[in-house]
């Protein structure tokens, strides 16, 4: 990589000032001064001012959605889920695999790698998401959500919409779906006489929230995610 690209990508400065930003800092690897824009480097050895810099060609993250953060890179009125990324992350592009809803808690996984994402978003790879969704009430007819309910998505297509595992402990209920669409869980609890009030995600394939905090977040490596 050459050294002009990587403190662009990382955001130390931009392609214009690369030239005026190695004259005004200490750019180097572990032998010598880097000066010229155009010089290849090792993305792993460079110093700035002498200070270790932080890259990994990919980084996953798992993270504990609070409520009031969306996940969308801007938005005109809740701030961005990315936004709680501190140092050393904050210098890194992350991609946010799937949607929670603004008033939604719980695991969200980001990755500076968009193939990725779209591996682990795409339907048929039919990775497990579980939440625990609290009810204003328990109807009944709960448990057809097994056998799938027909419901609408984000472009009023109707589908089925089927729970893999359902638990009902009063009013709160564990679900596991395989599916990702527009509002599931929320229109499937609908489609059976249930509101829900509070709804979190607890669970995506292997990984769980464990004793991360909201607003937390940790790096994993791929393989935890999956069986
Ligand atoms: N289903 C919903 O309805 N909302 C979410 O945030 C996630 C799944």
């Amino acid at each position: 990589m050459r050294i002009d690209k990587y403190l662009t990508q990382l955001k130390y400065t931009t392609r214009s000032q690369v030239k005026s930003f190695l004259k005004m800092h200490l750019v180097r690897d572990e032998n010598a001064k880097i000066t010229d824009p155009k010089s290849k480097i090792n993305p792993y050895h460079i110093y700035i001012d002498d200070q270790k810099v932080f890259y990994k060609d990919e980084i996953n993250l798992m993270i504990y959605k609070p409520k009031g953060y969306v996940c969308a890179t801007i938005d005109n009125v809740y701030p961005s889920i990315l936004t709680l990324l501190k140092q050393p992350y904050h210098r890194f592009d992350f991609k946010i695999a799937g949607r929670l809803d603004v008033d939604t808690t719980g695991l969200l996984i980001l990755s500076t790698n968009g193939q990725f994402i779209h591996e682990l978003t795409h339907p048929n790879k039919h990775v497990h998401k579980t939440y625990v969704a609290t009810l204003d009430q328990v109807t009944k007819d709960i448990e057809k959500l097994l056998d799938g309910v027909m419901i609408k998505d984000d472009k009023q297509n109707i589908y089925k919409a089927k729970a893999l595992y359902l638990n009902v402990e009063k009013q709160d209920v564990t679900i596991t779906i395989d599916q990702g669409k527009y509002h599931q869980v929320k229109r499937m609890f609908k489609a059976v006489g249930c509101n829900v009030l509070q709804l979190k995600r607890i669970k995506i394939g292997n990984l769980t929230l464990n004793t991360l905090q909201k607003g937390e977040y940790k790096e994993i490596r791929r393989e935890e995610i999956y069986d």
